[in-house]
């Protein structure tokens, strides 16, 4: 019970990362409120949930929800913890084909909702004497092949942003992190189609067998795995941690493929066959 008599808030908190990010939270003991823009998901976790979850619709691309959600927390007696994770995959054009208008609403949606976060999380946390804010990233912030270059470029900022926040908020004793997680099942995937039910049940499926066999540890990465890191973080275990991130990975950015998999040809088992 980490979080006995603390108050969260918690932004995409209806579905996959930030709903599992939510429930841990309760579990140990928060008041959680969740900000998103999925009405039916966010309400139907709040009545799951015996009052331990409230939902407050909030679109992340509008300033005035999130310093709304902020306040209304603050309101119900006090802001100790924000994750800002809401979020979705933006735009999949390439650099060289991208419009100016796509740019901006991804980085809108990824990188400014987090930095409005902070923005308004930060006053109403400083004058109760301090904080902590988690801040979703992704391992595409750490190099190429794993996301589009606008999500990718975003991310990136995400964890700047976590380092000069950080920097920012010690004077208030609030800190900022930020978590950086691999390939974790949710609907994030298949939200970016436009699938009927039966073939995204054939996508989900798709997506669990890619996602077990994506890094070094042979299971698909789960909401529940970016929650305990999250829940870490915002805890008073990390209470000398702050400016940086935790990766949870499954091991996916420790090296090339042939490192870990030895199914895949190394440039040696290439060569050794010559012998
Ligand atoms: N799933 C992954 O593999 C993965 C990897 C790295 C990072 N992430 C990041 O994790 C975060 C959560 O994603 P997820 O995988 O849980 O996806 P998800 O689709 O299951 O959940 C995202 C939630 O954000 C909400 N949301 C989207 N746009 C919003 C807006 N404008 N305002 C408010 N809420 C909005 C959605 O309604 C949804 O409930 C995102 O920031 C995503 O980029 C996910």
């Amino acid at each position: 019970m980490r979080f006995s008599g603390k108050r969260a808030v918690v932004t995409g908190g209806a579905s996959g990362i930030g709903r599992a990010t939510a429930l841990r939270l309760a579990d140990e003991g928060a008041s959680v409120l969740i900000g998103d823009i999925d009405e039916a998901g966010g309400q139907a976790l709040a009545d799951a949930s015996g009052s331990r979850i409230q939902f407050q619709r909030t679109d992340v691309l509008q300033a005035g929800d999130i310093e709304a959600l902020m306040q209304a927390a603050d309101d119900a007696g006090g802001l100790d913890i924000v994750f800002n994770n809401a979020g979705a995959g933006g735009s999949r054009d390439p650099i060289g084909e991208i419009s100016p208008e796509d740019w901006d609403r991804t980085q809108a949606l990824l990188l400014r909702s987090v930095a409005l976060g902070i923005r308004y999380a930060a006053p109403l946390m400083a004058k109760r004497g301090g904080g902590a804010i988690v801040n979703t990233s992704s391992v595409s912030a750490l190099g190429t092949g794993y996301a589009p270059t606008a999500y990718s470029t975003a991310k990136a900022g995400v964890l700047h942003l976590t380092k000069q926040a950080a920097a920012d908020l010690a004077r208030h004793a609030i800190r900022v992190n930020a978590v950086v997680p691999g390939f974790i099942v949710t609907n994030i995937f298949t939200r970016m189609l436009d699938l009927d039910a039966a073939k995204t049940s054939k996508a989900d499926a798709m997506i669990a067998h890619i996602a077990a066999d994506a890094q070094p540890i042979r299971r698909p990465g789960t909401g529940d795995d970016i929650a305990a890191a999250v829940a870490f973080l915002a805890s008073d275990d990390a209470s000398f941690i702050t400016g940086t991130h935790i990766l949870v990975d499954g091991g996916m950015t420790i090296g090339t493929r042939p490192s870990w998999d030895p199914a895949q040809p190394s440039l040696f088992s290439i060569l050794d066959s010559l012998k």
